[in-house]
């Protein structure tokens, strides 16, 4: 039952309910989204509007149909595209916008319907952040025409791996289906390293500040039992075309995560309040789009000196390296030129990947981790 089983439709009608949509299922975001840019046949000669201050597979699943991102500013309070400059960026080959919902904070939804609505385009809502749930935010995954979600491990919800379209349009969804249709398997043995990931994470994490831990996790590595979430080519600017099944394991795992996903996200706005408290009684600036109720993937702030306080919380054994820092296309390991990103096109983005420093909200992080890593930040903050 690794590959196939009830799981897989199990989640598919669930998240059919929830959205009250079309839902296509893919082994990764990054596959689901290049499932959706193919069938709505954009290649070639067309351009794509994403943010810069995004991941590298988003990009990714753009170009490797021939199509080209196009990269516009964010707004530094919502970390999410600038509408104006959205409007200034448009051209007659642009083909669809891409509105990413960062670390959970709502893009501005209703700008960029009505620029999409304008222009004839569909608007792809990025959901790979946030699910919302009855407690809201209520537009988010309501307003796009698509919505992309993803099931990777540090996700709004994860399956370890995995990824959905959603489709709100019947024209286009029946070339999803063809492309669902005819996705190839996984191995056995990139499943099971899958089934693995969290239990040698789990097994290692108690010592992860030991030479043993690290060791351990190295050992692993070295008998390719970790699967790594970008290869190499991917941070050079390629995706693969082929298309995988989201395994029906993987299914079952996200499937469980999201019937929890009220209690889920309710841990999660609890973090996000005490960070926002916290924040008032230290006198640390917050984004002005973050809010008390949102259940943040994470919880972001701009300070100075990011870099230098990463490193030394590192020494303390608190690791806040989450792959979004020093680079507009992340993680910083990616030549973002290679994507066409030339450096100076984006400032604020470039601004706010230097100077950004994510507070963890996960489901594994409890209050009294909260309050130790804050009693770390003022310790810092103080020198
Ligand atoms: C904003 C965003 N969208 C989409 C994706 C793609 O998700 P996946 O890792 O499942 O391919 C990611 C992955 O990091 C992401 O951060």
């Amino acid at each position: 039952m690794w590959r196939n089983g009830s799981a897989i439709q199990d989640f598919r009608s669930a998240l059919r309910e929830k959205f009250d949509a079309d839902v296509f299922l893919f082994s990764s975001g990054r596959e689901s989204l290049l499932a959706l840019v193919q069938s709505l046949n954009i290649g070639q000669g067309d351009e794509v509007i994403v943010q810069a201050y995004t991941c590298v597979v988003v990009p990714n699943a753009i170009a490797v149909t021939g199509a080209t991102p196009v990269f516009v500013d964010i707004d530094k309070d919502t970390l999410s595209l600038d509408p104006q400059e959205v409007r200034t960026a448009i051209t007659p080959k642009t083909k669809a916008i891409i509105c990413q919902h960062t670390f959970g904070i709502p893009a501005p939804l209703e700008e960029l319907r009505a620029i999409c609505d304008e222009h004839r385009i569909p608007l792809i809502e990025d959901c790979a952040h946030i699910i919302a749930d009855d407690a809201g935010p209520v537009n988010i995954g309501m307003t796009g025409d698509f919505v992309l979600l993803s099931f990777g491990r540090d996700k709004a919800i994860s399956g370890v791996t995995g990824g959905a379209i959603i489709s709100h349009r019947t024209d286009v969804s029946n070339r999803v289906q063809k492309l669902e249709d005819g996705t190839f398997h996984f191995s056995f043995f990139t499943i099971l390293r899958l089934l693995l990931y969290p239990l040698l994470y789990a097994i290692s994490k108690p010592f992860y500040g030991l030479w043993i831990g690290k060791a351990f996790l190295k050992l692993c590595s070295l008998l390719t039992l970790l699967p790594s979430i970008l290869t190499a080519e991917e941070k050079s600017g390629h995706q693969s075309p082929t298309l995988h099944k989201l395994p029906n394991a993987c299914a079952a795992l996200a499937l469980s995560q999201f019937t929890r996903l009220r209690e889920i996200n309710d841990h999660r706005r609890m973090l996000t309040r005490f960070y926002l408290e916290q924040c008032a009684t230290h006198g640390w600036p917050v984004l002005h789009g973050i809010r008390s109720d949102l259940p943040l993937q994470k919880f972001p702030m701009f300070v100075a000196g990011a870099e230098k306080i990463r490193q030394s919380l590192k020494r303390k054994n608190i690791h806040l390296r989450d792959g979004w820092t020093g680079c507009v296309i992340c993680p910083e390991s990616v030549d973002p030129s290679s994507l066409g990103y030339r450096d100076g096109d984006d400032p604020r983005a470039e601004e706010a990947c230097e100077q950004i420093l994510s507070l963890p909200t996960h489901p594994g992080m409890t209050l009294q981790d909260a309050e130790n890593l804050v009693r770390a930040l003022r310790v810092e903050s103080q020198q």
